[in-house]
């Protein structure tokens, strides 16, 4: 039984097949086929943050596959009121084939796969936001920007940064980073890439300057300022990161026929602007869709591992 909930525990040729699976089975529903690889299997989401596309995606997902999906609050479940996420995950997992958890510290998600009996699926923690970055890489493949790569991430040093450095050194393609000063990606987080960077011949580039990051890239890419638990940190944060957001400007400075993605939610006139989302929508909202056809891949990979 394997556990979904960092890149650093696969292995390329394992993250490839994951994405590779998740395009079959998307052109299987794209031509009509609707192949039930999960008959009455139950997947449970837990969410103590909100969403939009991983709920939509998990939910839909599931049911596309034959399964069922429970969706569940933290609100509404004891987990919320101070039941343990031991007792949580041996109760949940002793009824469900499943589980996907979106919480705050990574621990509190590790903790929770170390005692259930069924595969958990990171649905964003903190630090993390794996599942994204297989629907990502998926739209890079469909856009033919896959092959020699080379990312830059503008922004905040977050679960998105992270998740692109895991992605980047478990591949091997080129990563650069640009974050305010402050606001970098965690050290250790760093460390293992580099660890990983080495075997598969990755580039890590590190910078506080969005101009110079873009240079050469094929794909730029960032996330919100904000994340999910720093809403009091905002306007802060609005002031820190002036001259980071995404504009037609810094997409020129880009390669000739970059692209650009983005996880969403996306906030005009921070991050990205106006221009470069309407101009690039079609890409964008291909990788959220995206998210539905990666998962597929990975709920039904995990349960064959
Ligand atoms: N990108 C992403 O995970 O979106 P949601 O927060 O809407 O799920
Ligand atoms: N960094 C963002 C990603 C949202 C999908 C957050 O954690 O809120």
């Amino acid at each position: 039984m394997r556990h979904f909930l960092t890149l650093k525990d696969f292995t390329k040729d394992e993250i490839l097949d994951i994405i590779e699976l998740g395009l079959k089975i998307k052109k299987e529903l794209k031509s009509g086929e609707f192949k039930e690889y999960m008959p009455k299997k139950t997947l449970a989401m837990i969410f103590e943050k909100s969403s939009t596309r991983t709920r939509v995606s998990f939910e839909t997902g599931i049911y596309q596959l034959g399964g069922h999906g429970l969706f569940l609050s933290s609100r509404d479940i004891h987990l919320g009121r101070g039941e343990p996420v031991k007792d949580t995950a041996r109760v949940i997992s002793s009824m469900c084939d499943m589980i996907m958890i979106r919480t705050f510290e990574h621990s509190k998600l590790e903790e929770f796969a170390s005692c259930s009996s069924v595969p958990v699926i990171n649905g964003l923690t903190d630090s993390y936001h794996p599942i994204q970055l297989l629907a990502d890489y998926m739209t890079m493949v469909e856009y033919g920007v896959a092959d020699d790569a080379v990312v830059a991430y503008i922004g905040d040093g977050n679960n998105m940064a992270h998740s692109w450095l895991m992605l980047a050194a478990k591949l091997g393609f080129t990563l650069n980073i640009a974050t305010p000063k402050g606001y970098e990606v965690d050290k250790r987080v760093l460390q293992d890439a580099y660890m990983y960077a080495k075997n598969s011949g990755a580039k890590i580039n590190i910078l506080n300057d969005p101009q110079e990051a873009v240079k050469g890239a094929t794909v730029v890419t960032t996330d919100t300022w904000a994340s999910m638990g720093q809403e009091d940190e905002k306007e802060k944060r609005i002031q820190d990161f002036k001259g980071y957001m995404v504009d037609d400007m810094l997409m020129k400075q880009a390669s000739n026929d970059a692209q650009f993605l983005h996880c969403l939610p996306a906030y005009r006139g921070q991050e990205v602007s106006e221009s470069v989302m309407e101009l690039y929508g079609n890409i964008v909202f291909d990788e959220a869709q995206n998210r539905l056809h990666a998962q597929k891949g990975l709920m039904v990979w995990l349960n064959q591992a």
